[in-house]
């Protein structure tokens, strides 16, 4: 005997797998956010932020706090004062988190989930910020913004689900202002992301989470270089994020009975199922999460895209990892240079 409105559940769930292979990128994030919007925000317990969290301890840490950390952290090296433009900004709650920390920046989001726009507008005006946050539709890949009008730009957990990570990271370079900054905390590919075998293992997250394109550290890197920036930096922060899945298992499992009325029993359990069995075996899982740093050069107009750009005072928050970024570099090389450091 199913559960009440479990032949509901299971049928939306069942069509909803089967849509998210067909139609553009767009309409498939469309799909993802109509469908896993409730649980989303049940979880994140209406905070307004849909990002994995950033901390420290992860072992031990709350969730709410840790996914305060995560805009925090993403957004450490952008200029102040000044405008700061959030890509994939989802329901506000990052943009709105940072000005109320941070009083001398002025954000704009851009978001190609309609209903998402509408309810950070809300959130913004609810806690008052409204003079200095504001949020509309736009795509990532084609922002509606002028050329050189911004200072910095941020794009937290959003990028996976961008299907031309080279047009975004152009017209990033497009908008900022020459010397802005750039930063970018996504899920990016483990593997090498090149032949059969790797694309047979990526199709699952492809497919599931609406992420046709999934770029590897080394293409972030090769890309942010050939549209010309400087400065770049990237940070394996796998430890920090992933390492916070036993508590959003824990975290799960406090919301079942809600989170029971509106998706299929066999989804939820397979949701806590992995949960559990990634925290217990973090090197099984299958992507990255990276925090990615760029610099428009002050000198931009000048330089070619793709000239040669090492600077390890990059970024002096980012201890861990240094990436120097070249077009010209090898992957052997980057093995090297990509090698986790801990000081
Ligand atoms: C996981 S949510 C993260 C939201 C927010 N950055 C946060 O940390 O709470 C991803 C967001 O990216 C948005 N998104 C996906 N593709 C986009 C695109 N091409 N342009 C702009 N936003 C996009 C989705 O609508 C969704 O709101």
């Amino acid at each position: 005997m199913l559960p009440k409105g479990g032949l509901k559940h299971a049928t939306e769930g069942i069509s909803y797998l089967f849509a998210q292979g067909r139609g553009k990128a767009a309409s498939s994030v469309l799909r993802y956010y109509g469908f896993f919007h409730e649980l989303f925000d049940t979880l994140s317990e209406r905070s307004g932020i849909f990002s994995i969290g950033y901390s420290a301890d992860p072992s031990r840490a709350d969730i709410t706090e840790a996914q305060a950390e995560l805009p925090r952290q993403t957004a450490k090296g952008l200029p102040r004062p000044g405008k700061w433009l959030d890509v994939g900004c989802g329901m506000g709650g990052p943009a709105c988190l940072l000005a109320s920390e941070n009083p001398d920046v002025e954000i704009t989001g851009i978001n190609i989930t309609p209903h998402h726009v509408e309810e950070a507008n809300r959130r913004a005006k609810e806690q008052g910020l409204a003079d200095r946050v504001s949020f509309r539709l736009g795509d990532a890949l084609a922002m509606p913004l002028p050329d050189s009008s911004l200072d910095g730009l941020y794009a937290i957990e959003t990028a996976f689900h961008y299907n031309g990570k080279a047009r975004f990271i152009q017209e990033a370079m497009r908008i900022l202002k020459p010397g802005g900054a750039f930063a970018v905390a996504d899920i990016a590919w483990g593997g090498s992301g090149e032949g059969l075998t790797e694309r047979i293992r990526m199709a699952p997250i492809r497919w599931t989470m609406a992420s046709p394109e999934l770029f590897t550290e080394n293409q972030w890197c090769e890309n942010l270089a050939a549209a010309g920036f400087t400065q770049i930096a990237c940070e394996d922060i796998s430890r920090e994020t992933f390492g916070l899945l036993g508590r959003w298992k824990e975290r799960a499992v406090a919301h079942l009975p809600e989170l029971r009325q509106k998706y299929p029993e066999a989804l939820l359990r397979m949701m806590i199922a992995g949960f559990e069995y990634y925290a217990g075996r973090p090197e099984k899982i299958p992507v990255r999460y990276i925090l990615v740093r760029a610099r428009k050069d002050p000198g931009a107009a000048r330089r070619l895209p793709g000239a040669l750009s090492i600077d390890t005072r990059a970024a002096p928050d980012i201890h861990k990892k240094t990436v120097l970024a070249n077009t010209n570099i090898r992957r052997p090389l980057y093995g090297i240079f990509n090698r986790r450091h801990n000081p």
